[in-house]
C-alpha cells in the first residue's frame, strides 16, 4: 500500500515529505548521488549562509550533479539576496562516466537544480575550465566582487585561484574539497598547493571537516603572491610520482 502511494503521488508532493523525514541534506545527497557526506553539504550551506560577505555572486568549479550547488543556492535563496551561483562543470569522463556521456550528465544537473528549486539561482558554464576560456566564465559573474568560492574539480586549484582570487571580496569564504596528503593524486595536489597558498596568505584556514577545507580569502596584497612556477613544480612532482601526465 505504502509503495503504491509512493508510486502514484507526484514527486512535487512526495519530495517535501521525504526531505522532512530524512533531513533535506541527506535526501538531496542520495537523490543527486552527491559525492560528499550530507553533514558536509550542511556545513557548506551554513558557510554560505552565515559567513556571506555582501550580495555578490559565488563561483563553484566542479559542479558534478549539482549537490553542492544546491546546498549553496539554498543559502542564497534563504538570504533573499540577488546574487547567483556560477557553476563550472565539464559533464564527461571521471566520476561522471557512470551516469553516461555529456548530454545525460548535463540533463541530470538541470533536472536536479529544477527539482530542488534553485534553477533560477544558477548560471552554468558547461565546459572544461582552462586558463584560455577563463574570461568567458569571469564574464558570467555580474557582481563587481565574487562572494565566495567552492572548488572541487581536478586539484588544479592554482588555475582557479589565478582566475578568481583577485575579484574575491575581502574575507570571502573559500571551500576546497580533497585536502589530504596521500589519498589520491587530486588530494595530494590540493594538499601541497593549498599549503603554499596559506603560506602566501592567499587563504586563511578556518576549519577542516573530513578532507574538506573551509577558509576565507587571505590578506595577500594581490594575486602576484601566487607563484605559478612553484605551483607548476608541485604539480609536476605529484603527477610524476603517480605516473600521471
Ligand atoms: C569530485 S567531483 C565534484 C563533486 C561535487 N562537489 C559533489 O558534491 O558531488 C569533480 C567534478 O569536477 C569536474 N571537473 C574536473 N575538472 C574540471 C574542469 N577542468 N572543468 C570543469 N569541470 C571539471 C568533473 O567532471 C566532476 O564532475
Amino acid at each position: 500500500m505504502r509503495s503504491l502511494i509512493k508510486r502514484c503521488l507526484p514527486q512535487a508532493i512526495l519530495e517535501p515529505y521525504q526531505m522532512k523525514k530524512y533531513g533535506r541534506f541527506l535526501w538531496m545527497k542520495l537523490q543527486t548521488d552527491g559525492l560528499l557526506g550530507s553533514d558536509l553539504y550542511e556545513a557548506i550551506h551554513r558557510t554560505f549562509l552565515d559567513n556571506a560577505i555582501g550580495d555578490h555572486d559565488i563561483v563553484e568549479v566542479g559542479g558534478a550533479s549539482g549537490s553542492a550547488s544546491i546546498a549553496i543556492a539554498w543559502a542564497l535563496n534563504e538570504r533573499r539576496c540577488k546574487s547567483k551561483l556560477v557553476v563550472v562543470e565539464k559533464f564527461e569522463g571521471g566520476t561522471r562516466a557512470q551516469f553516461g556521456g555529456y548530454n545525460e550528465n548535463y540533463q541530470r544537473f538541470q533536472s536536479f537544480i529544477k527539482r530542488y528549486g534553485v534553477a533560477d539561482r544558477i548560471i552554468l558554464f558547461a565546459d572544461y575550465l582552462t586558463m584560455e576560456n577563463s574570461q568567458q566564465v569571469v564574464d558570467l559573474v555580474s557582481s563587481d566582487k565574487i562572494g565566495g568560492m567552492m572548488l572541487d574539480a581536478d586539484g588544479h586549484i592554482h588555475r582557479d585561484f589565478a582566475i578568481f582570487w583577485e575579484r574575491l571580496a575581502p574575507g570571502a569564504p573559500i571551500v576546497i574539497d580533497d585536502y589530504h596528503p596521500d589519498t589520491s593524486v587530486k588530494h595530494e595536489l590540493t594538499y601541497h598547493l593549498l599549503n603554499r597558498f596559506i603560506d602566501w596568505q592567499l587563504v586563511e584556514r578556518r576549519e577542516l571537516i573530513d578532507d574538506t577545507f573551509f577558509g576565507t580569502k587571505g590578506s595577500a596584497e594581490s594575486i602576484a603572491a601566487l607563484d605559478l612556477e612553484e605551483c607548476e613544480r608541485i604539480t609536476k612532482e605529484v603527477c610524476e610520482r603517480h605516473n600521471v601526465l
